[in-house]
This record gives structure tokens, C-alpha cells and sequence, in this order.
């Protein structure tokens, strides 16, 4: 029966399978598993560096999600932040499986390592920022678990081999991504101006032996450069020059989006600006992620996921208006929610606030499946599909909510009335910012909507071209503002 070259037969012929099929599944030849490998310890040695600097990579990008303002950047960190964290995950768990207690997951496994990340985390730019995060990091990063799957036996540890495999592949569109970041952005002059802080990062990376330790080290202190001034965290939302007035709410969508004598079609526009107004949501879940120590992994892998997912959410509705042909730099993105949130309450709160406004999405009639329902009212099924998707997020986002902010707080309804109260602090200032100068609440509903008439080839309705419902009384979810 059997092939007589599964014997070895080693001086010509490669040691085959039955029939000729390859041996070990595939994972090595028989030569190659009987000579590469490494063991247990050292394997767990590189994991848990390559777990230590995914850790620090998804505090740097959720740290700088409100403090940056290119809209695309914050976007790509959230994406990225998500990444590292999945990621995080996956490491910590294959660590727990490799009989080398203590698992030291909560430690630096290298001090040198620390202060390279420290600092990026420290970057005084965005230049400076991206330079670091990916030409530094994430290239180092990609670079351990190339030579992690290299270095290790496929077959005796293949759980290493495959994680590090599903982790490249990510790592390397981060890569990719930050390599057309940094060549849109940073000029040659901006790189001339910050060659000693990328030296120190050079210096730090040999001085660890490389991030996985691979290399011999170079015993050499080495100086704090940007981190010389330790990093503080900024949770005060910026924006590009692209969305200007944010102090507006000059526009109630919600209030238009429940008028049942409003027709769907101009609604679809309140839901677009819904969602893209979702910029400010993971500005916010920025600073309780940053501000909230302790926690186990996953609620840290949950928190990055729904930061995301926000992110989409916000993307989302930027397809909306570039599919309507409206031009969504003249409509004001309100980042007061983010800005009062961050200044104002405490992770807790601001968590408790968050589970709250989700929470109140759920029923049907006043939530998520109503605005699908608006979408699918319409001819055009973009509107429906974005919905479609948005609602399926948010009852996962009800649900991490009931995970980890409700048994923190109490009940649900102990934790929605928190939340109801904390909000209800941060919303007093409608007519402040206006005597303050900070806005006029200039109403942007009719240019807009004149612009989506354009593009549907219907004449504006005189009666929905002077809508000119504000946010002074009513909050996002229509209760009254405390007073
Ligand atoms: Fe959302
Ligand atoms: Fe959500």
C-alpha cells in the first residue's frame, strides 16, 4: 500500500507522503521540521515582546484620535487602534498557553522597548507622529512576526505561526497605509527637521536588540529625545480647517428625522449627517480608553472594536453626502458632545452617557430600525444599507455597554439614569457659545438640501427649505436640556 518514499531516502529523493502528498500537512518539508525551531521560552520571549509593543501601539493611536485633526488620520487610527488590539488579544492568549508562568503580560519585557514607544507617544506633530507609528513601529512590528514565522517551527508551535500570520497581514496595511500617509504629508524638510528625534528612535531599536530582541544588543544608554518632556494626555477634540463652526447646532436633525409630515427622501440627509457627525464618538471613547486602567483585555478589545465601528459609522455618512453630490465641508460637524464629554465628566460618566444614548436606540419606533426604515422608504438603497449595517452595531454596542458599564454603575436603570445626569451636565451652553462668539447656529439645512435637490432632480419644498429647528431646547435624543 504504502509509498516507499515515506521511508527516508534522503540521498535523491525528498521524503514524500502517500501517493506523493506532501508531508506535515504542508507546514515544512520533513528536514525542515527536524532542524528549525525554537523553544518554548524563546518563543514566549518574542511573543510577548510583539504583545507588549501592540499594547503600547494601540495607546499611542487611541491617545491621538481627538488631539488630531485631519479627519483621515483619526479615521486610520481608529482602524489601526482596532488592529493592534485584536491582536493584543490573540498574543496574551497564546502566552497563557505556554506553560511559562508567570505570564508577565502586565510588564515592559524591555525597558529600551518602553522608551521607544514613549517616545512616539511624545511626537510634537503629526509629522513627527507619523514618522514614528509607521516608519518605525509598525515597520519593526511586521518585521518580529516575519521573523518570528520564520524562526519557529510550523508544526511544534504552529498557534505562534498562525497568529503571527493573521497579525501581518493587518500590520502590513497598516504599513501600507502610512506609507501614502507619509509621503502626502510629511515633506522633505519636516524629515530634515526631525532627524535627531529619529535617530533616537534608531538608537533605541538597536539598543533593544531590535523589537523582538533578535539582534545583538548595542549597550548604550540612551537619551529621551521628544519623551525628554513626559507626554500629557490631550482630550480636546481638533478638527482640519475642513469642518469649520463647531460650536454649531443651529440644525435639530432628530427633530426633523421624527416629523411624520416630512416625506423620507430629505430625510436620508439628517441621517447622513448623523452618522458623519459620529466623528465625535471615538474622539470621546479616546479618552475613557486612555483614562481607564485596570481593566482586562477584553474590555479594552471591545471599547477599541465600538471605537471603530463609530469611526465606519462616521465614514458612512461621508459616502451619503459625496453619493448626493453635496459638498459636506459647508455643513458644521458639532464637536461639543466630544468636547464636554472629555472636559467635563469622568470615564465612568462619560461610559455611563455613551451606554445611555445606545441604549435609548433600541426601541423601534424612535431607534435604529426607524431610521432603516426612513432609508428603505426610499428609492435609493444606499441610505438602507448604511442603516441596515448601522443598527446591527449599535445593539452590539448596547450590548458592551451592558457588559461593562452597567454592572459598574449598578442596574440598566441605574446606569441609564447616571448617564441621563452626567449628559444633562454637559449641556447647558446653547445661547453661552453664541453670546461667547463661538457660533451664530447658522441654519445650514437650505443650502444643503437645495444642493441634494440638485442631484435628485426634484424642486425643494418651500416648506422644508425654511426648517429652521435648533438645538436650543431639545437634546439629540428629544428631552428637554435641563436647565
Ligand atoms: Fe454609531
Ligand atoms: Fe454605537
Amino acid at each position: 500500500m504504502m509509498n516507499s518514499k515515506h521511508v527516508a531516502d534522503a540521498s535523491t529523493q525528498p521524503y514524500r507522503g502517500y501517493a506523493g502528498l506532501p508531508p506535515l500537512v504542508g507546514l515544512h518539508t520533513m528536514e525542515g521540521a527536524a532542524t528549525i525551531g525554537l523553544t518554548v521560552s524563546e518563543s514566549v520571549e518574542r511573543i510577548k515582546r510583539i504583545h507588549w509593543s501592540l499594547r503600547r501601539l494601540h495607546s499611542i493611536f487611541v491617545a491621538h484620535i481627538p488631539s488630531m485633526p485631519i479627519y483621515e488620520l483619526k479615521m486610520a487610527f481608529s482602524l489601526h487602534a482596532h488592529f493592534c488590539a485584536e491582536h493584543v488579544g490573540e498574543f496574551a492568549k497564546r502566552v497563557r498557553e505556554m506553560r511559562q508562568p508567570p505570564y508577565g503580560l502586565e510588564v515592559c519585557p524591555d525597558a529600551m522597548l518602553d522608551i521607544f514607544f514613549d517616545e512616539i507617544l511624545a511626537a510634537p506633530s503629526t509629522e513627527a507622529l507619523l514618522l514614528g507609528i509607521y516608519e518605525h513601529a509598525v515597520p519593526a512590528i511586521a518585521r518580529a512576526l516575519g521573523n518570528l514565522m520564520a524562526d519557529t517551527n510550523r508544526l511544534f508551535d504552529h498557534p505562534t505561526y498562525r497568529i503571527c500570520r493573521f497579525a501581518l497581514l493587518e500590520i502590513e496595511d497598516a504599513q501600507a497605509y502610512g506609507r501614502e500617509a507619509i509621503s502626502a504629508l510629511v515633506k522633505d524638510a519636516d524629515r530634515a527637521s526631525l532627524a535627531e528625534g529619529v535617530a533616537a528612535l534608531h538608537r533605541l531599536l538597536s539598543g533593544a536588540g531590535d523589537l523582538d530582541g533578535k539582534q545583538a544588543r548595542r549597550q548604550e544608554t540612551v537619551e529621551r529625545y521628544f519623551s525628554a518632556i513626559p507626554y500629557v494626555y490631550d482630550p480636546v477634540p481638533r478638527r482640519d480647517e475642513r469642518f469649520k463652526d463647531p460650536y454649531n447646532m443651529g440644525v435639530n436633525a432628530e427633530a426633523m428625522l421624527f416629523d411624520p409630515e416630512v416625506e423620507p427622501l430629505p430625510k436620508t440627509i439628517m441621517l447622513y449627517f448623523k452618522r458623519m457627525r459620529e466623528i465625535d464618538v471615538p474622539e470621546m471613547m479616546s479618552s475613557i480608553l486612555t483614562e481607564t486602567s485596570g481593566k482586562p483585555w477584553a474590555y479594552y478589545r471591545d471599547m477599541t472594536r465600538q471605537l471603530w465601528d463609530e469611526a465606519r459609522h462616521a465614514m458612512m455618512g461621508e459616502v451619503g453626502f459625496v453619493s448626493l453630490e453635496v459638498d459636506w465641508t459647508r455643513i458644521p460637524f458639532n464637536f461639543t458632545w466630544s468636547l464636554g464629554l472629555n472636559t467635563i465628566l469622568n470615564p465612568k460618566e462619560r461610559h455611563a452617557v455613551l451606554f445611555t444614548i445606545e441604549q435609548g436606540l433600541m426601541p423601534r419606533k424612535t431607534g435604529k430600525e426607524y431610521e432603516w426604515g426612513v432609508g428603505l422608504a426610499t428609492a435609493d438603497p444606499l441610505t438602507a444599507r448604511i442603516q441596515d449595517y448601522d443598527w446591527a452595531d449599535e445593539i452590539l454596542h448596547a450590548r458592551i455597554g451592558r457588559e461593562w458599564i452597567v454592572p459598574e454603575v449598578g442596574s440598566q436603570v441605574e446606569a441609564m439614569a447616571f448617564g441621563d445626569e452626567a449628559w444633562s451636565r454637559t449641556l447647558v451652553d446653547w445661547k453661552k457659545w453664541q453670546e461667547d462668539g463661538l457660533t451664530a447656529h447658522f441654519n445650514w439645512w437650505p443650502g444643503v438640501y437645495r444642493e441634494a435637490c440638485k442631484h435628485w432632480g426634484v424642486e425643494p419644498d418651500p416648506k422644508l427649505l425654511a426648517y429652521n429647528t435648533t438645538y436650543e431646547s431639545t437634546r439629540a435624543d428629544l428631552k428637554e436640556v435641563a436647565s
